[in-house]
């Protein structure tokens, strides 16, 4: 049974990140890739469940929304900006740099021309004038990586994007993009209970300040239904779900874990989830039963 919220708004009890610029968020967030059709293609079967999923996302206390040109493509974004628009304190973080050619297909391309028509055309879906949070998909392999780093950078000098972030990064690259001279605000890897290889950019994005967005924070659902998160979920009184996301919430200070749904009662489980207060032998126990 899922630990159920005492408060109105529970995502505020997941503290809050300062990501620059003077933009401050609470932790929890919400993914919005899981509001499109299936294979993250096309619209969702019920378009209208999807907009009352994000009101209820700020509702409850959401402040910050994850998504990209590439989730439907675009259907994610012109879905957030039907919702939310004009937003009213809620960041919404976008992302370009890969291409979609059908559904479940995903391809890298972040050629300068590319992303500034790619950052333009998700300005004018989201209906802004500035990206709060404009992050890179995927370095593109196939083209110059200090050329993709410097374009990012030139259309936050133009005021195009607030703060910047990478995505599926390592270590070595986050340094090349702040040697580049990229303020890097946040990284958005692939992280939960299940997937634990990226411990060291955790621990870089923690020492350096910056935010350290976990993508599959329920390793896409698996993590619901996981024999090794039981003893955790009955000593807490909680889900699996919710202990798969209060574990990442204690892992850093830089934790930003985005829970992806089309299910307003998967949101209430999932936000419930900042206001349980795991104790540190339940910490370091999943901790170690599940490092590689
Ligand atoms: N940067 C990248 O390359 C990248 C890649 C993938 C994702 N992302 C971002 O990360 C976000 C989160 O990832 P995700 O949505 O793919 O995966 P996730 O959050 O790990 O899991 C979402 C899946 O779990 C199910 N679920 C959610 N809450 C549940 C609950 N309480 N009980 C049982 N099932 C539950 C959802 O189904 P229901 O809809 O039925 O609830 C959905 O199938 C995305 O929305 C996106 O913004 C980024």
């Amino acid at each position: 049974m899922p630990v159920t919220a005492t408060t109105e708004k529970p995502v505020h009890a997941s503290g809050t990140f300062d990501l620059g610029d003077g933009l401050t968020i609470h932790r929890m967030g919400y993914g919005a890739m899981r509001i499109t059709g299936e294979h993250v293609w096309g619209p969702p079967s019920d378009p209208d469940s999807a907009r009352a999923v994000l009101r209820r996302a700020v509702e409850l206390g959401t402040d910050f929304v994850d998504t990209a040109d590439s989730y439907g493509p675009f259907v994610s974004e012109d879905l957030i900006r039907e919702a939310l628009h004009p937003y009213d304190g809620v960041a919404i973080a976008t992302k370009g740099g890969l291409l979609r050619t059908g559904p479940g297909k995903w391809y890298p391309l972040a050629t300068p021309a590319y992303l500034r028509q790619a950052v333009q055309m998700s300005m004018r879906r989201l209906g802004v004038e500035t990206i709060d949070l404009y992050q890179l998909h995927r370095i593109d392999p196939e083209h110059d990586r200090d050329a993709q780093f410097s374009t990012l950078k030139r259309m936050q000098d133009e005021g195009w994007v607030r703060l910047l972030g990478l995505s599926e990064v390592g270590v070595d690259e986050i340094k090349a993009a702040q040697d580049a001279g990229l303020e890097v605000a946040t990284v958005q890897n692939e992280y939960n209970l299940g997937t634990r290889k990226h411990e060291a950019v955790v621990d870089f994005c923690e020492a350096e300040g910056i935010g350290f967005i976990p993508w599959y924070p329920l390793n896409a659902g698996k993590l619901a239904d996981n024999p090794v998160l039981e003893d955790a979920a009955d000593a807490l009184g909680a889900s699996h779900s919710q202990v798969a996301l209060a574990w990442l919430l204690k892992r850093s200070p830089v934790m930003l874990p985005i829970p992806g749904t089309s299910s307003i009662a998967h949101l209430e489980e999932n936000v419930a989830a900042a206001e349980i207060e795991m104790p540190d032998d339940v910490f370091d126990t999943l901790d170690q039963a599940t490092r590689s």
